[in-house]
């Protein structure tokens, strides 16, 4: 998702900074490894068609997470209609902003096993440990106004135990269009931003967590944690890989190699 084309990706505008009341983590963990809260934080949005509905069939997402480094994320199975190589690859080019003509680029960058996983299976959510994220997702800004390849990365600077710094960035492929650059660049403020809708939905969250965790009940409390640690013998591709929203397994292993890390 992010070496596709020679010219590469490019920051649209300035990039965006703010305060959360809630630890770095939360993010990170949200980012990496939570699709259940789509269909109810966002559900208005969801709703409206601003998000695009995922409810339709839990198993089209693929849980994927790498235990030896932390990192986690998120595929997406686009539904198999039958189209031809062409088509897929060219729909692969529409969902990641790509400009029609650079699917040729496509072919000669990528390996047949990555071209393949981008178009039958592309990333759309995830974390790079540690604190390192990024989302790529048909979004729109305008109700019934046309959907959007939105792009963004962030960095959850953690500030104090109970407060993170978030900085957040819009990109686009650098070939692409400016009509297209234009509409990435305020799909992505308009939803994602410091003041964006999901995420205002999103820290409402956070924050409650954070207070949660720190209250009475969230400091006495123990999780029992049970999350399926075996890859689902379908994928094919690198790292751990569950088919459907459920089992944490990328939480668990972005929380133990934090643990690592702390006691090493
Ligand atoms: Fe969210």
């Amino acid at each position: 998702m992010f070496d596709l084309t020679a010219s590469g990706l490019e920051v649209l505008g300035e990039p965006q900074r703010w305060n959360v009341h809630a630890n770095w983590k939360i993010p990170a963990d949200n980012f990496g490894g939570d699709p259940y809260h789509v269909s109810t934080a966002h559900g208005s949005l969801t709703a409206m068609g601003l998000l695009p509905s995922r409810d339709v069939d839990a198993t089209r997402i693929v849980a994927v997470s790498d235990p030896e480094h932390g990192h986690c994320l998120e595929c997406t199975v686009l539904p198999d209609r039958g189209e031809t190589d062409e088509q897929l690859v060219a729909r692969a080019c529409r969902m990641h902003g790509v400009p029609e003509n650079g699917a040729k680029e496509l072919r000669s960058r990528l390996t047949p096993e990555q071209l393949d996983s981008l178009v039958r299976h592309p990333v759309s959510v995830g974390t790079l440990f540690p604190n390192f994220s990024f989302l790529r997702a048909p979004l729109r800004s305008v109700v019934d106004g046309p959907y959007a390849p939105a792009f963004t990365i962030r960095v959850w600077r953690p500030v104090a135990a109970d407060r993170t710094e978030v900085w957040s960035w819009a990109l686009a492929h650098r070939d692409a269009p400016d009509e297209l650059k234009e509409r990435m660049a305020t799909t992505v403020v308009r939803t994602f931003g410091s003041s964006g809708m999901a995420e205002q939905d999103d820290t409402e969250i956070w924050t409650g967590m954070q207070q949660s965790f720190a209250g009475v009940q969230g400091r006495q409390r123990w999780l029992r944690f049970r999350p399926h640690f075996e890859s689902d013998p379908a994928w094919t591709t690198p790292g751990v890989a569950r088919f459907g929203p459920q089992g944490e397994h990328r939480q668990w292993n972005f929380y133990r190699r934090w643990h690592e890390m702390l006691c090493s």
